[in-house]
């Protein structure tokens, strides 16, 4: 009963762990992010006026992303282009399927860039951002449509704010980031620009630097994505040998359990078989009872005495 009783708890935190360490190891949902920002832009704005900029104001969780959406009509669109936020889309972009109005959401992911993406064997050197587009039927702002673009004259720009400049003078990649982590990878127009066709997801990359002993004379600071990597890593060593320790110490208990109990079974026999057996075949409760209450009686007797 205790053996099968720790292996039920050996298996309880062994399935706490697992579960942990995945939902640690796992980058938030990118998609589930974009239904947010939909929502949340539907809701705040009752009345959005057509041309019209919006910030869209987030829960304190997700501070540190910036979020805008503009509603625009298709002509205005396909005969002027958008320049907002870090997209430029230039005039001579039609929007997909063919509607009246259309609604575009940027997102700057910010400082939550490399929680939602990961680029493998790169290093992000820019904020995550991103552009999508939605059918806008009034009264809505956003519908349920997202749309494509045909793209019939420029392609649309994303200049990247220029970051703190990394250790090694890599030149930046852009990248796009596609459903499921897949990434396409791209060069820039000019530097921190890149030019694109749809929209999308995109971030600037570096080679991820090998990690190496820092020299005292090249004072590079670490890339942030870096050290949280390490972080990770090292939660995932303390967590495994944890883990290793508890298993330990519960089959420890459980051996300790064992030995107790068969020393109890010693020592019960020891107290008792004998008792036991001297007596058996006979009425067993009056005769001990006797032989207990004897030295009870014989006690008093001689305490009287
Ligand atoms: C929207 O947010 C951006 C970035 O934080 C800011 O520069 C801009 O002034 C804001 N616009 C409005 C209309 O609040
Ligand atoms: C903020 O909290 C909401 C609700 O608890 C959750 O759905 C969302 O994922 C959180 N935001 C982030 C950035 O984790
Ligand atoms: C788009 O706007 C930015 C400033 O937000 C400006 O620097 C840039 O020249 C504009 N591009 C075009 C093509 O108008
Ligand atoms: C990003 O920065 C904000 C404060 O500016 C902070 O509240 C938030 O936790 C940060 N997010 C991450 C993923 O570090
Ligand atoms: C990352 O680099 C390692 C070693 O160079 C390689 O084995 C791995 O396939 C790379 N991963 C990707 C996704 O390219
Ligand atoms: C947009 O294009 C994708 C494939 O490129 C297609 O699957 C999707 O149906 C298109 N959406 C619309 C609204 O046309």
């Amino acid at each position: 009963m205790g053996l099968h009783r720790c292996w039920q708890i050996t298996l309880l935190i062994v399935s706490f762990f697992t579960l942990s360490l995945v939902e640690a190891s796992s980058h938030h949902d990118p998609e589930s992010l974009i239904a947010i920002f939909r929502d949340l832009a539907n809701k705040e704005i009752a009345k959005p006026r057509t041309g019209i900029v919006y910030n869209i104001s987030l829960p304190a969780n997700f501070t540190g992303m910036q979020v805008s959406v503009i509603r625009l009509r298709s002509a205005s669109f396909w005969s002027r282009g958008v320049n907002h936020s870090f997209f430029n889309i230039p005039p001579r972009v039609r929007a997909m399927p063919n509607i009246m109005r259309l609604s575009i959401v940027y997102d700057n992911l910010g400082n939550w860039s490399s929680s939602y993406y990961n680029v493998p064997n790169y290093t992000m050197v820019a904020p995550v951002l991103g552009f999508m587009a939605y059918s806008s039927p009034l009264p809505a702002l956003i519908g349920s449509t997202r749309m494509n673009f045909s793209i019939q004259g420029d392609p649309i720009t994303i200049r990247f704010p220029q970051m703190r400049p990394q250790g090694k003078n890599e030149t930046p990649i852009c990248a796009k980031l596609g459903d499921g982590g897949s990434v396409q990878f791209f060069n820039m127009a000019k530097p921190f620009e890149c030019i694109t066709e749809s929209q999308g997801h995109y971030a600037l990359v570096v080679p991820s630097e090998r990690v190496e002993f820092p020299s005292p004379r090249a004072e590079s600071p670490a890339p942030e994505v870096h050290s949280h990597t390490l972080w990770w890593v090292l939660g995932f060593v303390i967590g495994f040998v944890g883990l290793i320790l508890v298993i330990l110490v519960l089959f420890l208990l459980v051996k300790l359990d064992k030995r107790r109990r068969i020393r109890k079974m010693e020592g019960n026999s020891e107290r008792d078989l004998p008792f036991d057996t001297f007596w058996v075949g006979e009425s067993k409760m009056p005769s001990a009872s006797m032989i207990r209450t004897q030295p009870a009686l014989e006690n008093e007797q001689f305490i009287v005495s």
